[in-house]
C-alpha cells in the first residue's frame, strides 16, 4: 500500500520532527488507525520510524526527499532532459522498459531518467535482487537509443562505472575504484552497482536501459540482505545532499554517454585503467562452471577483461563472468 496519503505522511516525517497521528489523520481525512497502517507500510519499505506516546511518530534521522528541481539545480551542465521522481515502484529499469514498450520515448531524445525513492523489486546482475530501502540510496535508470544498434554498445556499462566514479570523486569522495565489469568500490567494498539492459534486436537501432544503484545511507535493518561487503556514501563523512549527488552523477553520465556515442569505448580505456582496483593482481575468473586464473591486465577497446594466462593475454566478455581476488 503506497498512495497519496502515504506520500503526504512521508513528506511530513521527512523533516525529522514529531508528527502526531491525530493531526496526520485530520490533515488527510482518515482515522488514526489508518495512519498507523500507512506508517507500517513506510516501515516495511525500510524507514526507521519510532513513536512516542503523546508526541506521535518520528524518523530516527531527517530525510532529504528527491526533488526534480533540486536535481536539475545540482547538475554542472544544465540539461533539458526529462527527469521523473517516483516514490515507490518495482524497478526503475522496469519503468523505462514500460515507457519504451508504450512508445512513450519514441520521439524523445536519449537521456530520459527516472529516480525512485524505493524499489520493491530492484534487480541486480545475474538475477540477484538489489536491496532498495526507501530514501536510503539512489536508484535511477536512464534511457539511451543507439541508432547503429547493439554493436555500438560494447563497453557501455564500463563507461557508466567511470561516470559514477568520476562524479563522486569530484564531490570529494576518496578511494573509489572499479571492479570489472562495472562495480564501483569504496575502500574495497561495493558502493554502487550497474545494470544495463537492452530492448530491440539485431543491427537496427536499439533502446538501452542504464540502471544504477548508489548506496547513500543504508539502514542497518536491511544490510543482512546484502550478500557481499558493502559501503555507503554516509560513511565517508561528508554529509552530501542526495539531490546534489543525483544531479552530479546524472549530468556526468549524460556527458560521457554523448562522448561514448561518438568515440566508442576506446576513448575510455585509459580512464578505466586509472580506477581499476584489480590491475596487476592475480585474479580468478568464474565463467559458468569454468574457472580461469591469471593476472588482470585491464580492459581492451571493447571493454573486455584482459587476463594474462600462461604468459598469453586473452580477452573475456559476458554477463556470467565474476572476478575474485585470490586470498594470496
Ligand atoms: C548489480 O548487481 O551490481 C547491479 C545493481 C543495479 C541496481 C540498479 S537500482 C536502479 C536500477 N533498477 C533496478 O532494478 N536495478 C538497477
Amino acid at each position: 500500500m503506497f498512495n497519496q496519503v502515504t506520500q503526504n505522511i512521508l513528506r511530513e516525517l521527512a523533516s525529522g520532527e514529531f508528527c502526531s497521528g491525530e493531526q496526520l489523520g485530520e490533515a488527510n481525512g482518515v482515522s488514526r488507525a489508518a495512519i498507523g497502517k500507512h506508517i507500517q507500510a513506510l516501515v516495511q519499505l525500510g524507514l526507521d520510524i519510532y513513536s512516542v506516546t503523546g508526541k506521535g511518530y518520528r524518523l530516527s534521522l531527517p530525510l532529504e526527499l528527491l526533488d526534480v528541481a533540486a536535481i536539475k539545480a545540482a547538475q554542472d551542465v544544465a540539461l533539458p532532459l526529462p527527469i521523473v521522481v517516483e516514490s515507490v515502484i518495482d524497478s526503475t529499469n522496469n519503468w523505462i522498459k514500460q515507457q519504451i514498450s508504450r512508445g512513450a520515448l519514441n520521439h524523445s531524445p536519449s537521456g530520459t531518467t527516472v529516480f525512485s525513492e524505493a524499489q520493491t523489486a530492484g534487480r541486480g546482475r545475474r538475477g540477484k535482487q538489489w536491496v532498495s530501502p526507501l530514501g536510503a540510496s539512489l536508484y535511477l535508470s536512464t534511457h539511451w537509443r543507439f541508432e547503429q544498434g547493439i554493436s555500438a554498445t560494447s563497453g557501455l556499462s564500463l563507461v557508466v562505472g567511470i561516470a559514477i566514479v568520476e562524479a563522486l570523486t569530484k564531490l570529494g569522495i576518496p578511494n573509489l575504484g572499479l571492479k570489472w565489469p562495472n562495480d564501483v568500490y569504496y575502500q574495497g567494498r561495493k558502493l554502487a552497482g550497474i545494470l544495463v539492459e537492452l530492448e530491440g534486436q539485431g543491427s537496427d537501432s536499439c533502446d538501452i536501459i542504464i540502471g544504477a544503484g548508489i548506496n547513500v545511507h543504508l539502514p542497518e535493518n536491511v544490510t543482512q540482505d546484502i550478500d557481499q561487503p558493502y559501503a555507503d556514501i554516509n560513511e565517508v563523512g561528508l554529509s552530501l545532499s542526495r539531490n546534489h549527488i543525483a544531479g552530479r552523477i546524472l549530468s556526468h553520465l549524460i556527458k560521457l554517454l554523448n562522448e561514448f556515442e561518438v568515440s566508442g569505448f576506446s576513448a575510455f580505456v585509459e580512464r578505466w585503467h586509472q580506477h581499476d582496483c584489480f590491475i596487476g593482481q592475480h585474479v580468478q575468473l568464474q565463467m559458468g562452471q569454468r574457472q580461469i586464473t591469471g593476472v588482470a591486465k585491464g580492459v581492451d577497446t571493447q571493454g573486455g577483461l584482459l587476463l594474462e594466462v600462461d604468459q598469453q593475454v586473452q580477452s573475456f566478455f559476458g554477463g556470467e563472468i565474476s572476478l575474485r581476488k585470490l586470498s594470496s
